[in-house]
C-alpha cells in the first residue's frame, strides 16, 4: 500500500515537473543555428540603412574630473582593492576631446555616415545652473566638423555619468532630482537642436541600475534591490519628461528622440532545471519585458522573491518614443539557487566562444532581441553592438554573424533602420578599465596612435557591398 502511494506521489511529481519543463522549453526554444550551413558572406542591407559608430564622453574624451566616475576611479574598496580593474583611471582616455578631427577621418575610412556620442553633463553644467559656454562651443565645433564631413551627429544626453553636484543630491535615487536632468537636457537641446536631429535621452537605464545598485561595480556601488527599482522608475520617468519637454521646444517636431535599451537574454544553464528556468524568466521580466511594457502600456511590475515587488505607472510613457535604440552584446546563463541572499549566479559554458568580457558570442541573440524590441512598434536603431577581443581573433566572425542575424530580422519585417558599432576605438571600459579592447581601431594609450584592426575590415566590406549593392552569387 505504502509503495503504491509512494509510486503515485512520484508519478505526480514527475508529470508536474515534465509539464512545467515542457512548457518553458516550448515557449522559449533554444535558438542555435548551424553557421557552417549558412551563407554569411553575401547579405546586403538596403541603400537607406544607416551605418554608424558609437562612443560615450567619459570613455573617450579624457579629463573628466567633475563626475561620479572620476570620484569612483580614485576610491578603493573596503578590501583595499581599487574600484577599477588594475587600478586604471579614465585620465586622458583616447584624448578624443582634442583628436576629434582626426577621429572623424577614421570614421570616414570605415564608410559610416552617423556618429553616436554623448555630451558630458558635468562639463556643460559643472555646478547646478552654471553653464560653461566654452564647452558648448567645443561640442558645436565637433558637430560642425561631423556635418562638414557628411557624418550625421547623434547625441546621447546621459551615458552613465553624473556631475558631482547631482550625485551629491542623490542623483536618480530621488524623484525630486529628475527636474535637474530635464533642465540640463532642455539647455543642451536649445544649444544643439538646430544642427542635431537625432537624440537619445538615457543610455541603458537597466545597466546603470544593475551595476550601480545591485551588483555594486558602478558608482554609487550599492547593493540594494529596492532602491535599484526606485532608481529605474525615476530614470524611466525622466526619459518621459525629457521627451515631452524637448518636443515642445523649437525644433522639437523636427527631431527624433528615443531611449537606448540594452537587451541581454537570460537563459537557463540547465534546460531541465525548473529553478534555472524560473530565475532566468524573472530576470528577463525585470531586465527587458517589464521596461518594454512600460513603453507599450504605461505600466510595469517588478518582482523578485525576497527582493522586490514594485510597480511603475505612467500613461505618458506610451507616446514617448520616436524610436528605440537597442544595445545588444550577448546573453547570460543562469543557475538558480535556493538561497534568498543570492538566488542566482551566472555561469559560462564550455561549448560557447567567449569574448573578453564575462559573456560569450551569441549572434542568434541579436535576432531574438530585435524580435523582442519590435513589440514596441517604433523604428529600431541598433545603437551599440561590438566585441571585446584583444587578440582580434573573433572580431571578423562576430561582425559577420551578428550582422547576418540583423539582416535576417530585417528581411522578416523587423523595422530596423540602422546599426552603430561599439566602438570606434579602444576606450575606458568602466569597471574593467583599459583591459577591454572594443575598438575597430586599436589605440596605443602612450602615443594616442590609432591603428585599424584587421577584423574591422569585415564591417567595412559589409557597408561597402551594401552601399554599392554588390551581392556575390
Ligand atoms: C555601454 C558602453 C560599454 C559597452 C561595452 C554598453 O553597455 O553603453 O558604455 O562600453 O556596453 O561593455
Amino acid at each position: 500500500m505504502l509503495k503504491k502511494i509512494l509510486f503515485l506521489v512520484l508519478t505526480i511529481i514527475y508529470w508536474f515537473w515534465l509539464s512545467i519543463i515542457l512548457g518553458y522549453n516550448i515557449k522559449n526554444p533554444e535558438l542555435k543555428w548551424d553557421w557552417n550551413q549558412l551563407e554569411t558572406q553575401n547579405f546586403i542591407f538596403p541603400e537607406n540603412f544607416i551605418w554608424g559608430i558609437a562612443t560615450s564622453a567619459h570613455q573617450v574624451e579624457g579629463n573628466n574630473l567633475n563626475n561620479n566616475w572620476y570620484l569612483f576611479e580614485n576610491q578603493i574598496k573596503k578590501n583595499n582593492i581599487p574600484n577599477i580593474y588594475n587600478g586604471d583611471r579614465s585620465g586622458l582616455a583616447s584624448n578624443h576631446w582634442n583628436l576629434y578631427d582626426k577621429d572623424i577621418q577614421l570614421m570616414k575610412k570605415l564608410g559610416v555616415d552617423h556618429y553616436r556620442f554623448s555630451i558630458e553633463w558635468s562639463k556643460i553644467e559643472p555646478e547646478q545652473g552654471v553653464f560653461d559656454y566654452t564647452i558648448i562651443d567645443h561640442y558645436q565645433k565637433k558637430i560642425d566638423a561631423l556635418i562638414n564631413n557628411k557624418i550625421t551627429p547623434v547625441i546621447t544626453l546621459h551615458h552613465f555619468t553624473n556631475p558631482i553636484w547631482f550625485e551629491e543630491k542623490g542623483a536618480f535615487e530621488k524623484s525630486e532630482n529628475i527636474k535637474y536632468f530635464v533642465d540640463f537636457s532642455s539647455f543642451a537641446f536649445k544649444q544643439f537642436s538646430s544642427s542635431v536631429l537625432f537624440w537619445c535621452t538615457i543610455n541603458e537605464p537597466m545597466v546603470y541600475v544593475y551595476e550601480g545598485y545591485f551588483n555594486g561595480v558602478f558608482p554609487p556601488a550599492k547593493k540594494d534591490p529596492v532602491l535599484a527599482i526606485k532608481v529605474l522608475k525615476n530614470m524611466l520617468n525622466a526619459h518621459v519628461l525629457v521627451y515631452k519637454r524637448l518636443k515642445t521646444m523649437t525644433n522639437g517636431n523636427k527631431v527624433k528622440i528615443g531611449m537606448v535599451k540594452n537587451i541581454f537574454q537570460f537563459d537557463p544553464l540547465n534546460r531541465l532545471n525548473i529553478l534555472d528556468w524560473y530565475m532566468s524568466s524573472l530576470l528577463n521580466d525585470i531586465f527587458t519585458n517589464e521596461p518594454i511594457n512600460f513603453f507599450k502600456n504605461g505600466r510595469s511590475s517588478f518582482f523578485m522573491p525576497g527582493f522586490v515587488n514594485d510597480q511603475i505607472v505612467n500613461d505618458d510613457a506610451k507616446s514617448s518614443l520616436d524610436f528605440i535604440g537597442l544595445n545588444y552584446y550577448s546573453r547570460f546563463h543562469v543557475k538558480g539557487k535556493i538561497n534568498l541572499s543570492e538566488p542566482f549566479i551566472f555561469k559560462t559554458r564550455k561549448q560557447d566562444i567567449q569574448t573578453d568580457m564575462n559573456y560569450p558570442m551569441y549572434p542568434e541573440g541579436i535576432y531574438k532581441a530585435l524580435k523582442t524590441i519590435d513589440k514596441l512598434n517604433v523604428p529600431i536603431y541598433i545603437t551599440e553592438n561590438g566585441i571585446a577581443d584583444s587578440t582580434d581573433s573573433n572580431r571578423a566572425i562576430f561582425i559577420n554573424q551578428y550582422l547576418y542575424s540583423t539582416n535576417k530580422a530585417l528581411r522578416e519585417g523587423v523595422d530596423v533602420k540602422g546599426y552603430f558599432y561599439w566602438s570606434l576605438m579602444d576606450n575606458f571600459e568602466w569597471a574593467k578599465g583599459y583591459s577591454m579592447k572594443f575598438g575597430l581601431y586599436e589605440v596605443d594609450f602612450k602615443t594616442q596612435e590609432r591603428k585599424l584592426r584587421d577584423g574591422s575590415k569585415s564591417l567595412i566590406n559589409i557597408i561597402k557591398r551594401s552601399k554599392n549593392k554588390i551581392q556575390i552569387k
